[in-house]
């Protein structure tokens, strides 16, 4: 099959070949990739940034497994033993394991979850990642109808979806973003949008019960000081590069919220299946829609990764296309 494929980290190691077809395993299933959604994920696999995490990512030279790509939407092909949830024909969206940028890729069933009718393979495949990350951690900030709420990286991945979830859930949201991503957000349910470019969130005299920051690199100590005493911090903004990158800051941050009137959290979001479900749930009731700005063929995949590295800019969520 064709995959976007990688030894080393570095993109001048990335390319377009031909890898062996993979087999299903006990409990997955092999999927026929119609779509995949590209997340700043990828540039850290693809880059190896910051340098800290390349002990989960595979070795100290190169990321392991060797195809890109995390999150898939498409057609099951092949169920392993054990899988009795999902056979061949099946269409699904989820997180695959093992890459996603391939014609062909495996996932574990409890990391999938049938297709939202009402949402192409595109769009479907746009969801897995950012939208669960946005639902694991408003679920966890316990946001609750009536509070106030801060995104930052409105306009991205993670932010549009928790826009979308937050307003659902009957907060007031004020979304942090560029202009180009201004009309946007508001559409999507902030009743207040923040141009970072004019702007500073972290300046001024407004309060919220939660901050959600996804982009800016803003110090927690500055995010802080904008939450209400026993607010809460959602520090998700994982763009620093170097050797440490964010986790210096997320390390200290249980320590920090014990001397701090707020608290900080960090959540590291889980493959969960079961919240595909509830997103679906979402989509279904009309109050959750992915927002694709572009598409890119897999021959240009690195292109659309590239569009998320570091300090990106990408609108909504880019997909590539596969078949
Ligand atoms: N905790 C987890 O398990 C987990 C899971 C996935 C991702 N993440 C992390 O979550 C972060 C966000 O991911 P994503 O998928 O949403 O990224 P993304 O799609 O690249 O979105 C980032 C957004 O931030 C905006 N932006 C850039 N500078 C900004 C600033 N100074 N202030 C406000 N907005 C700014 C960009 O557009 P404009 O500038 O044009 O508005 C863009 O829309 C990443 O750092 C990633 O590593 C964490």
């Amino acid at each position: 099959m064709r995959a976007l494929t990688q030894d080393r980290y570095g993109w001048e190691h990335l390319r377009v070949g031909e890898v062996p077809d993979p087999e299903p395993g006990q409990g997955q299933v092999l999927v026929k990739v119609r779509a995949a959604g590209v997340n700043p994920y990828d540039w850290h696999y693809a880059t190896g940034q910051p340098l800290v995490a390349r002990a989960m990512m595979g070795t100290f030279t190169g990321p392991r497994p060797l195809v890109r790509g995390a999150d898939l939407s498409g057609v099951v092909v092949a169920a392993g033993p054990g899988v009795t949830q999902y056979a061949p024909g099946d269409e699904v969206f989820g997180f695959g394991t093992g890459g996603t940028f391939a014609e062909l890729a495996l996932a574990e069933v409890g990391s999938i979850a049938r297709r939202p009718v009402d949402l192409t393979h595109v769009e479907a495949a746009a969801m897995p990642m950012a939208a669960v990350t946005a639902l694991q951690y408003l679920r966890a900030a316990e946001l609750r109808a009536g509070q106030h709420i801060a995104i930052t990286g409105a306009g991205g991945g993670i932010g549009h979806f928790a826009v979308q979830i937050a307003a659902a859930w009957g907060a007031e949201v004020t979304g942090v973003c560029g202009p180009r991503n201004a009309a946007m957000v508001r559409e999507l349910g902030a009743s207040e949008v923040i141009d970072y470019t004019k702007d500073d969130v972290t300046a001024g005299e407004r309060r919220f019960d939660v901050v959600f920051t996804n982009a800016g690199r803003y110090s927690l100590r500055a995010l802080g000081r904008v939450v209400v005493p026993g607010g809460l911090v959602l520090a998700n903004d994982g763009s620093r590069e170097g050797l440490l990158g964010p986790m210096p800051e997320l390390m200290t941050a249980p320590l920090v919220s014990r001397m701090r009137p707020y608290r900080i959290l960090n959540v590291s979001a889980t493959t969960s299946g079961e919240d595909l479900g509830v997103l679906e749930g979402l989509v279904a009731d009309g109050v959750l829609l992915p927002i694709v700005s572009a598409t890119y063929p897999l021959e240009r995949a690195v292109d659309a990764i590239r569009q998320v590295a570091g300090h990106g800019h990408a609108r909504g969520k880019l997909v590539v296309t596969i078949s």
